[in-house]
Formats: structure tokens, sequence, C-alpha cells
């Protein structure tokens, strides 16, 4: 007969074991956020890109309102965005890492013409990531959960 005893020590090895396959299953600092309003107008060369559907935000560091990620802890970390354009023009944007440019983006005119981007890049705690247009013209960008961006701590 199995006591209690032992399922119980069995269950405590079971998860030290599994703990040790997977040393890094510990929760970091993760965003996923979709533009789920249906289109984004980017009028002026400043506007930010704001994915107003945070679907994931471990650690807290995206904020859907401004469309800013504020890194929680230094570190390495890969973000990846998709950005589509609606209507017939097309989107010139950028990934700022705080005030700076950091990598490129360009969504070509044409109606559902879409970018994906993928960067990495190092951050301190309180350095800000986020996508903003590069033009002065204004542009629109599709939502209806066609454009979203993520990022995740990747290393330390
Ligand atoms: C981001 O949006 C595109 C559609 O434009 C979709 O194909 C892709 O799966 C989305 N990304 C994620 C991580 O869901």
């Amino acid at each position: 007969m199995i006591s209690t005893t032992l399922v119980l020590l069995l269950c405590v090895n079971v998860g030290k074991a599994l703990a040790s396959c997977y040393p890094d299953l510990e929760r970091r600092p993760t965003f996923f956020a979709s533009l789920k309003t249906s289109q984004q107008t980017l009028a002026t060369i400043k506007d930010i890109v704001k994915f107003d559907d945070a679907k994931i935000n471990i650690g807290g560091g995206y904020d859907s309102s401004t469309g800013i990620f504020t890194a929680p802890r230094n570190g390495i970390y890969v973000f990846t965005g998709v950005i589509m354009s609606n209507g017939n023009n097309a989107v010139h944007f950028q990934l700022n890492k705080n005030d700076q440019f950091y990598t490129s983006g360009f969504a070509v005119n044409s109606n559902y013409g879409a970018q994906t981007v993928n960067s990495l890049a190092e951050l301190k705690t309180g350095d800000k990531v986020y996508i903003k247009h590069r033009s002065s013209t204004s542009e629109n960008v599709r939502g209806s959960h066609s454009s979203n961006c993520s990022g995740c701590l990747f290393s330390k």
C-alpha cells in the first residue's frame, strides 16, 4: 500500500527534477500587445504606436495607454513587431531606445502591406523602448489585431 507520505515525497522529487531540467522556467519580464482598435493614425513624426490590448504583461513593463515598454530590470531583451498599413499608404516606423532611433521599419504602400521587425537591445532598468512614426506625412496603421508588438528578457 502506498502511503500519502510516499506520494508526497514522489511529487516533491518529480518537481525538483523538472525544475533542474528547466532552470529557466521562472517568469521573466515579457509582454505581448496587439492593436485592437481598427486603426491608429500616425499624424506627426512624434506619434507612438499604442498597442492597446496587452495580452501578456509579466513584470508590468508595458503601458498600453502610451505604447511604451519600460525595462523592469537590466538585461538583453528581444523585441518583435508587426506593422500593417491601412488604406493605400505606406507606414514609415522605427523602434526607439529612449529618445534615440534604434532600428528602422517600413510597411510598403499597399492595403494590408505589412512588415515584421526583430531586434535585440541591451537595456538598463528604466530604459524605454517603443515603436514610433518616422515620417511627417500622416499614415494609418491597421488595427483589429493585425499589428502587434512583443518583448521579453532574453538574458542577463
Ligand atoms: C501579429 O500580427 C500578425 C498579423 O498581422 C500575426 O500573423 C501574428 O501572428 C501576430 N503575432 C503574434 C505574436 O501573435
